[in-house]
């Protein structure tokens, strides 16, 4: 019956949660249309052929009517009983067409007795029975820090194999504060993901970002995917170092051996790999510091080459400079107090001396004149000077580390005729150091002493008749004092004898006191001769007499 009429078909499917089918009878002469949902259980009623095309169901097998698919697949088939067109499998609409927007079969119904053929289409409609899919559920995205705002990347698109809502209708991202995402035609009317970046991206702040990019159809229910985007923020050189402190101070003993670590100084780098490597290099030292202290340009360490001397340099001030790969610097100040150590001997010099000092002078006179010093400052510095309690001298304080020797006592050459006197200079270090130096002090002779006879008088024997000139004795005083002052001579007293004077009879030999004979001598004339006998120093008179 070849009839143009509109056909509304309504099947309910309670199982399938009351889908609603509708069928569009074709306008066409002899064409009947149903649409019924795809992955429906064989079996499933499609239409009801009998009723649509006006034939009685009982009389369907009786007349031979057939269900054909074109092709090779019979998808369909008659329930001759009931007179409808049911499915002969299962029918998966993204399997048959892809993802063609209509998914139309064909079949035909044969009636052999009137010889007539129906055309029946049946399009399978879309149910939302696929979740969009990623290709990759993870990526990795390398972006440098210095990538410009506004800078898009194209992000993966997700595949969904139903059609219309029921595939991929939209794309959403983790909330996050550097990234937003806008979609993009491409040709076709295709639409991706694009990731735009909205704030500046810094690596020293965070240099991962972990985004989920969600792609989701909008079937009933709606189906979605999520693919983890992990952003690498690639570094670039855009920090300079940092010094932990603008100024590095040390205290360095002046004795430290050579070799030894005076200070480490250490910048920062916050950038990665070679960005972050730093050289160290002095940018202001003095002269005299450059031999004495080696920076190390990889490790910061500040040696000492040289040595140290606090005497000559108490305190070094330096400027160091860190710098990375692009030049990128810091400076920072290397202060340096050399502290003093008690290396240096109190020294002890001899400005005047006055030597020899008579031995008549008084207490109190002045014989040396001497300057201590110490190179040390502090107690290490500061010195004393003594001398030995047994000789007759003290130490007199004067200004500005000047002492004076000076006598303590009265001298007597003829006692002690010289002095070696020890000074002695020590400081007040932990421990002291100390030096000596002895002075030699003579004492010069004073005419101080007569010359004296060892006896009051002296008794000779000589024997008669002897030769004119002989020598009957030698007269010997002793002097104590020195020199000249030493030098005794001699001459015979003033005296008489039997009317003539002593020197008729004697003489004395003045510088050796020999006492001769002038005549010859008579026993029976002169029994006893006394005389005396002078003896004088330079300058003092000693009268003896015999
Ligand atoms: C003083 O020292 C000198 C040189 O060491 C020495 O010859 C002399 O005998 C010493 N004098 C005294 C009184 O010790």
């Amino acid at each position: 019956m070849a009839k143009a009429k509109a056909l509304w078909v309504y099947a309910r499917r309670t199982v399938l949660c009351c889908v609603v089918l509708t069928v569009c009878g074709a306008a066409a002469a002899g064409q009947i249309r149903y649409s019924i949902p795809e992955e429906m259980q064989k079996g499933s009623f499609v239409g009801n052929i009998a009723q649509d095309l006006g034939l009685e169901a009982k009389a369907l097998s009786e007349r031979g009517v057939r269900v054909i698919s074109r092709g090779r697949t019979q998808y369909f088939a008659l329930n001759v009983k009931s007179g409808h067109l049911i499915t002969a499998e299962r029918l998966d609409r993204e399997q048959l067409c892809g993802r063609a927007e209509k998914c139309l079969l064909n079949c035909e119904v044969i009636a052999d007795d009137v010889m007539k053929v129906f055309r029946i289409e049946v399009e399978i409609a879309d149910i939302n029975d696929h979740a969009p899919n990623f290709q990759a559920q993870a990526m990795e995205l390398k972006i440098s820090e210095l990538t410009a705002v506004g800078t898009r990347i194209s992000l993966p698109e997700a595949h969904d194999p139903d059609v219309g809502v029921n595939s991929v209708q939209s794309y959403g991202l983790s909330s996050n504060e550097h990234f937003s995402l806008d979609m993009q035609s491409g040709p076709g009317g295709v639409k991706y993901p694009e990731l735009v970046l909205e704030t500046a991206l810094d690596r020293e702040t965070r240099a991962v970002h972990q985004l989920t990019l969600t792609a989701s159809d909008r079937g009933d229910p709606a189906k979605s995917a999520t693919a983890q985007i992990r952003v690498l923020v690639v570094d670039a050189n855009d920090n300079a170092p940092r010094f932990a402190q603008p100024v590095y101070k040390a205290s360095v003993l002046e004795n430290v051996p050579r070799g030894s670590t005076v200070v480490s100084i250490s910048a920062i780098d916050p950038d990665e790999g070679s960005n972050s490597e730093v050289s160290y290099a002095f940018t202001r030292i003095s002269a005299q510091g450059s031999q004495v202290f080696s920076l190390h340009p990889g490790t910061g360490e500040i040696t000492l080459v040289g040595d140290l001397d606090y005497e000559e340099t108490a305190a070094y001030e330096m400027e160091v400079e860190a710098k990375d790969i692009d030049d990128l610097s810091a400076r920072a100040k290397v202060l340096v107090t050399v502290l003093d150590v008690n290396d240096n001997v109190p020294r002890i010099e001899i400005t005047s001396l006055f030597s020899p000092v008579p031995e008549d002078s008084a207490p109190g006179t002045a014989i040396a004149l001497l300057h201590v010093r110490d190179g040390d400052t502090g107690l290490n510095g500061e010195v004393s000077c003594s001398i030995p309690d047994h000789v007759p001298f003290r130490l007199q304080k004067s200004v500005d580390n000047y002492y004076s020797l000076v006598t303590a006592r009265d001298l007597d050459r003829e006692q002690v005729a010289d002095y070696n006197v020890t000074v002695t200079a020590r400081d007040r270090g932990a421990p002291p150091l100390w030096s000596a130096t002895t002075i030699a002090v003579q004492v010069s002779d004073v005419n101080d002493n007569a010359p004296a006879f060892s006896q009051a008088a002296y008794s000779v024997w000589v024997s008669e008749n002897n030769a004119r000139g002989a020598s009957v004795f030698c007269a010997r005083a002793a002097d104590a004092d020195w020199g000249d002052n030493a030098r005794v001579t001699y001459w015979l007293a003033e005296g008489e004898l039997q009317g003539a004077p002593l020197s008729s009879w004697l003489s004395v030999q003045a510088e050796s006191g020999a006492v001769h004979a002038l005549r010859a001598l008579d026993y029976e004339q002169v029994r006893e001769i006394r005389f005396a006998v002078e003896a004088r120093d330079g300058s003092f008179v000693s009268f003896e007499f015999y």
